[in-house]
């Protein structure tokens, strides 16, 4: 299990985070929701080690994360997509996604990266330069370069913001079958029916602080909830 304890994150004297506790289960799709500003990606930044806690502790599978630097957490086990796309725009789309792959041998690296293109339907852009690529598709490639490192925790944010019908139904596939073979996925998204279709667990900051946590449908009929949506309905 992936735990984040009681994280607090100060900027400039304001709590970015709040005492925050998550957690994330192998084998399942967790979701983390909230209005813009509430906190999301600075919590992701806190898991891989971008950004150091003022309190609270991390932990993979019982093992404290906290202190580690950003590329033990990476080999540990954790990878992640970002909200603002970080591609290597000139390079290729192949290219990309063999910067995740593992250190093995040369050959067993691009099989590897060309199998992960091949299940994503990359292959036809394949050797395109990332910066050609709509920004969907570059939410493929980043994903792409994620599974390749063959993930224990795999952190997606915002994954279907610019993404077609098709290329999101695709990423949805692809996020069930991953967490069906064992990896824990937390997913940021906006898309609110996307989150509640694929999470068994949903989070819901707001401000910097835990709002609530529980099943798609506690989190759809809490109060808190949808007064943090703007007074209105969790969109549904
Ligand atoms: N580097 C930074 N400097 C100053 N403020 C920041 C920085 N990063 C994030 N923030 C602030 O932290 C809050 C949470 O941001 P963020 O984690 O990006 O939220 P979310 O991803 O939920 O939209 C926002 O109010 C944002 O302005
Ligand atoms: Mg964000």
């Amino acid at each position: 299990m992936l735990e984040v304890d009681e994280v607090t994150v100060r900027i400039g004297g304001l709590s970015v985070l709040d005492r925050v506790s998550v957690s994330v289960e192998p084998g399942s799709v967790t979701g983390l929701i909230g209005p813009n500003g509430a906190g999301k990606t600075t919590l992701f930044d806190v898991i891989t080690g971008v950004r150091r806690p003022d309190s609270g502790h991390l932990a993979l599978d019982g093992t404290r994360l906290e202190r580690a630097a950003a590329h033990r957490r990476a080999r540990a086990g954790i990878a992640r997509t970002f909200q603002a796309l970080q591609l290597f725009g000139t390079l290729t789309v192949r290219e990309n996604v063999l910067l995740g792959a593992r250190p093995l041998g040369r050959g067993a690296r691009g099989a590897a990266a060309d199998a992960v293109i091949e299940r994503l339907g990359l292959a036809a852009v394949a050797d395109r330069p990332s910066q050609l690529l709509p920004t969907g598709t570059g939410r493929l490639v980043e994903l792409a370069r994620s599974l390749v490192a063959e993930p224990t925790y795999l952190l997606l944010d915002e994954p279907a913001s610019g993404q077609s019908e098709s290329e999101t139904a695709a990423f949805a596939r692809i996020v069930r079958e991953v967490a069906a073979d064992g990896v824990g996925v937390l997913l940021v998204e906006h898309d609110v029916p996307l989150v509640m279709d694929l999470c068994s667990t949903v989070h819901v900051l707001d401000q910097g602080r835990l709002l609530t946590t529980g099943t798609p449908a506690e989190v759809r009929a809490d109060p808190a909830v949808q007064a943090a949506y703007l007074g209105s309905a969790v969109p549904t």
